[in-house]
């Protein structure tokens, strides 16, 4: 599959190494589903798997939130409104956000992993009467790291909607929550028999998150969590992304938690 070009409508600096592209889609429009990836091109470096962060009921705004932490990403990061950008995709499985209707659904996200659950997020606040209590738990490294710190506020202003943001470290000035995103869990009210969750971030704090789910009751199937793998062809051919008997690229990102437990946390699998 070779790559489209996209043209850079807007960069928008989010934290100090993160930044949000939003691309034009040449065809009007892009449709994907909440939890798929794009590959992005920046021409002459090479791809990187990135999540679609924006609202899949906007088709016609592609929006990627990215950390520089290397070679592409920072060229992505260099991109400006006008550039040029390939992009591949989309690719992946997706959060089964129309498969929990009528549940309670808490989104767990630690770090820069609140981007991939942001068009799941949204869907869900999109068709609130469908689902039951909606908990968002975000942990962050230090309040200045936090992501999206406005649409926090905004959607913690709703009152059918609970958001509890934590940091590791506090700075002066911080005057909420310190300590790790699973603490929030303890206090977070939901039907634990009745409730979907919906994990990203680092897989250390996925771990400790699914412990603290099981023990307030929820069971593996109802977790889901999205993982995080090297990519090279996205299509399920190079390998590069296995785990274990599953690709990452055509069987992931998004996995039901009971499916990969034995995986899970195995080094190099
Ligand atoms: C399905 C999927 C979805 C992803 N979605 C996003 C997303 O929405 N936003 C985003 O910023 N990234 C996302 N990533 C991670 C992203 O693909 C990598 O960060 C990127 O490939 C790094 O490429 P690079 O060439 O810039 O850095 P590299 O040269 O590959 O890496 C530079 C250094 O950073 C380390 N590194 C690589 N990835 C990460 C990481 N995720 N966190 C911390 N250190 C890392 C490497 O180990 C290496 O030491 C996703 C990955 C996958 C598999
Ligand atoms: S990236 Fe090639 S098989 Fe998944």
């Amino acid at each position: 599959m070779l790559p489209t070009l996209f043209e850079v409508a807007r960069f928008r600096r989010e934290l100090n190494d993160v930044f949000t592209l939003e691309l034009t889609p040449p065809a009007g429009a892009f449709p994907f589903r909440a939890g798929q990836f794009n590959m992005l091109y920046p021409f002459g470096v090479g791809e990187a798997p990135i999540s679609i962060s924006g609202d899949p009921d906007r088709p016609e705004r592609l929006i990627h939130t990215i950390r520089a932490v290397g070679a592409v990403t920072e060229a992505l990061e260099r991109l400006r409104p006008g550039d040029g950008v390939g992009v591949r995709g989309p690719f992946g499985s997706a959060w089964p956000v129309a498969e929990v209707e009528g549940m309670d659904v808490v989104f767990v996200a630690g770090g820069i992993g609140l981007a991939p659950l942001r068009p799941a997020i949204h869907q869900v606040l999109a068709n609130r009467t469908r689902y039951g209590r909606v908990v968002i738990l975000y942990g962050a490294r230090s309040p200045e790291e936090i992501l999206y710190r406005a649409e926090l506020e905004r959607w913690s202003g709703r009152l059918d909607t609970y958001v509890d943001v934590t940091v590791d470290r506090a700075s002066p000035g911080w005057a909420g929550n310190v300590g790790v995103v699973t603490r929030l869990i303890e206090r977070a009210r939901f039907d634990a028999p009745n409730t979907a969750a919906f994990l990203c971030g680092p897989e250390i704090m996925m771990r400790f998150t699914v412990e603290a789910l099981n023990s307030a009751g929820v069971e593996d199937r109802r977790i889901h969590a999205s993982m995080e793998r090297n990519m090279k062809c996205a299509v399920g051919f190079c390998g590069h992304c296995q785990f274990g008997a599953s690709f990452v690229c055509k069987d992931g990102p998004v996995f039901r938690f009971d499916r990969i437990r034995s995986r899970f946390n195995v080094r190099e699998l």
